[in-house]
């Protein structure tokens, strides 16, 4: 497994006020394949991306980048993981706007003191198609090739596993589409391990595996998920929930 969390807990606030994000939620997410997290607005997506990440901490249970138990690190330490062996995508893209494509592309690695595999970089950059941006500053860019940045900035430093909260969530249909490719063309082509929050079922059939939560809990999962059964699935949650 490239990530894995057991018994998650986390539970925000104290006293009356307490949400129980996550109930106990015991996931995998396998190296070298795509798997989508879905479940209703407030369901603990993003508490479980992010815990699952090292981005915030579990209040009881263990979290797992490959075999590593985040709990046992401390900030320091986890900040170094974060930075050396996880990517991040987020709704908002994020990108530095005084850095050109190609700064934005390889901050990371600047930031770590590592120069990268320069093959590997370039390899990106052709397959999220920027070869003719690299000069730009990100305000220049439409909102899809700013995220296509994102997404190389993710994969830059050759992550173990890429995490995204709804990439495509800020981007119309056809910019979202070439981003949820790349997305897939990352795990097949370039063996390389995603997780990716999403509320549309289009985006989700581009995973291997779909993984359902509702109110903190895993209540489902999906292989080989099309859009329509993804969307199937999706409407027996409302039926159900008040
Ligand atoms: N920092 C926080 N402090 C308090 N409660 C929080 C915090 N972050 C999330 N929550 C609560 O935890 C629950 C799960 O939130 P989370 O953001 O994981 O949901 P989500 O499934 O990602 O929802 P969405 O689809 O709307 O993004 C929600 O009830 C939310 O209000
Ligand atoms: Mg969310």
């Amino acid at each position: 497994m490239a990530a894995r969390v057991t018994d998650a807990v986390k539970v925000y606030g104290r006293g009356d006020t307490t949400v129980r994000a996550l109930d106990g939620v015991s996931v995998g997410f396998p190296a070298g394949r795509f798997t989508a997290i879905m479940g209703p607005s407030g369901s603990g997506k993003s508490t479980l991306m992010h815990c699952a990440a090292g981005l915030d901490t579990l209040t009881s249970g263990t979290a797992r980048i490959g075999d590593t138990d985040l709990g046992d690190l401390d900030d320091r330490r986890l900040t170094l993981l974060r930075r050396d062996r996880v990517g991040f995508v987020f709704q908002a893209f994020n990108l530095v706007p005084t850095l050109t494509v190609a700064e934005n592309i390889t901050l990371p690695l600047d930031l770590a003191g590592r120069g990268g595999d320069p093959e590997w970089i370039d390899a990106l950059v052709d397959v999220v198609g920027l070869r003719d941006r690299l000069r730009h500053r990100p305000a220049e860019l439409s909102g899809g090739q700013q995220q296509r940045v994102a997404v190389a900035r993710a994969f830059a430093g050759r992550p173990e596993v890429v995490f995204a909260d709804e990439p495509t969530g800020n981007l119309d249909s056809r910019s979202g589409q070439e981003v949820l490719g790349l997305l897939g063309r990352a795990v097949r082509d370039m063996r390389r391990t995603v997780v990716m929050v999403t509320h549309d079922p289009v985006a989700a059939a581009h995973a291997d595996e779909v993984v359902f939560l509702a109110d903190g809990r895993l209540v489902d999962r999906m292989a080989s998920p099309t859009a329509d059964k993804v969307l199937d699935r999706l409407k027996a949650f409302e039926v159900r929930s008040p």
